[in-house]
């Protein structure tokens, strides 16, 4: 049976994870590719740190460029993380004509048309399942599974450490500070964990999948990117009195033509109302949920794990099979990384985006104070679909809480800021976008 040497470098969460699922499924994914994985060497940073998966300290090194130029390696798996040291070692192997497995989608947010391109360059492959969603296949269902497909509308809850934070926030009551430790004692949290709760990890996923989904490389400066460091307990308990749960969405939805373009595609991730009728808000916890809209399927879904050791180390497997088996059979690029189709593919601007929203504002609890509000609101030509007084909020200030119809964001960004300066406004106004999937 031909036998495939595993050069990995990082044996941290995700690295120890592939260790220990090739000790224990190895053998039947043997017997099932006709190909035997074997890790040959594991590059860590200290090798007298303890580790909960114990790696035979013979395997290991410090030195991952001896991991990568070693002869007896024919596969280079980086799990280490960043994106400096990362696209070096990516780069090295490729250049090398060694086929990559990479769980860095930081790293393919910020070089992958760099990458790609090597990779085209030197015949090898590039390959990259667990960089969004975890365990979900989600890179495999939008090159293989939908490639008859034009892709409509992609709607993803694509970081589990926000998904863990906002549900236990949600669930029990807990404090944002202390959702965020436990997700990182979990090993779900990004190094540091402001890429999860600002949203650029889920940014980094989002433009992952817009582009292979729409076939030019989004670049990740033009994607709108809000995260959940200033969602409040208040704002998940008055959603949910609406019905409604909060989550951080990554949207990709084909807008149609703009100016000369031929295409324009809305890619943004920011907290949103979910009904909670719909699907999304019943996906909890650590758990990822991706929906896609394909011209051709209609709607499809996918759920699992969105992070941690054993999830993210399936994906992997996942890659290992299909590079072990190009190996096997000496194909190159069966199903290329990536290709782009759309010449005239462009990023649609925030400002054009049109939603609805939720808007919190704290006012005077005294009279006149709607009349303003809703003066300036129609200034603006936007349209309140609902005004709430939430009730048991007597004081000096009160909540209050207006449900707008469509409106593209420019135009709510300035209402809001003419709102900011009434008087009778005493804080920042809170705005979430509610999402209705249509
Ligand atoms: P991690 O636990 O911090 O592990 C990183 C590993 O890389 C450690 O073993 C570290 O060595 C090693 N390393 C770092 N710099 C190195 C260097 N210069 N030379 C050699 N080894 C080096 O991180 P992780 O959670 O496994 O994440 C790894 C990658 O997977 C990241 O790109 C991450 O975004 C991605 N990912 C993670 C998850 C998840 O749930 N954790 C899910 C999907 C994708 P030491 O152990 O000695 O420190
Ligand atoms: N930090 C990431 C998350 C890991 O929480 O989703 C999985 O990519």
């Amino acid at each position: 049976m031909r036998q495939v040497n595993l050069g990995i470098i990082g044996g941290g969460t995700v690295g120890g994870g592939v260790f220990q699922a090739i000790q224990r499924n190895g053998a039947l994914m043997a017997s099932r590719l006709g190909v035997s994985l074997t890790v040959a060497r594991v590059a860590v940073r200290d090798l007298k740190k303890s580790r909960t998966v114990k790696i035979p300290a013979g395997l290991l090194t410090t030195d991952w460029q001896s991991v990568v130029s070693d002869p007896a390696v024919n596969l280079v798996v980086e799990l280490m993380g960043g994106t400096t040291i990362a696209r070096q070692a990516v780069l090295a192997a490729l250049k090398l004509g060694k086929p990559v497995v990479t769980a860095n989608k930081a790293l393919l947010s910020a070089h992958g048309e760099e990458l790609f391109a090597a990779a085209q360059k030197h015949r090898t492959n590039l390959y990259y399942e667990a960089s969004v969603a975890g365990g979900i296949p989600i890179i495999k269902v939008l090159r293989e599974g939908l490639i008859g497909n034009r892709i409509t509308r992609l709607f993803g809850i694509v970081n589990g450490t926000c998904n863990y934070i906002l549900t236990r926030m949600k669930d029990e009551g807990a404090d944002f500070a202390d959702a965020l430790a436990q997700a990182q004692r979990m090993g779900y949290a990004e190094s540091p964990p402001d890429l999860d709760i600002d949203g650029h990890d889920a940014a980094h996923k989002t433009g992952i999948l817009a582009s292979l989904a729409h076939g030019f490389w989004v670049n990740p400066k033009q994607i709108y990117t809000e995260g959940i460091r200033n969602i409040t307990r208040h704002d998940i308990e008055f959603a949910a009195k609406l019905g409604y749960s909060i989550r951080l969405l990554g949207c990709v939805k084909f807008a149609g033509g703009i100016r000369r373009k031929k295409s324009a595609i809305q890619v943004s991730v920011y907290p949103v109302l979910v009904p909670n009728s719909h699907v999304l808000a019943n996906v909890n916890g650590v758990f990822n949920a991706i929906l896609v809209r394909g011209d051709v399927v209609g709607d499809t879904l996918y759920y699992g794990q969105g992070a941690g050791q054993d999830a993210t180390a399936s994906a992997v497997l996942s890659d290992l099979a299909d590079a072990a088996l190009d190996l096997k059979c000496g194909t190159k690029n069966r199903v290329p990384p990536f290709v782009p189709h759309e010449r005239d593919g462009a990023v649609l601007p925030m400002d054009d985006v049109v939603s609805r929203y939720y808007v919190r504002l704290t006012v005077e609890d005294r009279t006149g104070v709607f009349a303003k509000i809703a003066d300036i609101l129609a200034k603006a030509k936007i349209g309140i679909s609902s005004i709430i007084q939430p009730e048991g909020h007597d004081g000096v200030t009160v909540p209050v809480i207006l449900m707008i119809h469509d409106a593209p964001n420019a135009a709510i960004r300035k209402a809001l800021a003419a709102l900011a300066k009434l008087p009778v406004v005493k804080s920042a106004p809170v705005m979430i976008r509610v999402e209705s999937f249509e």
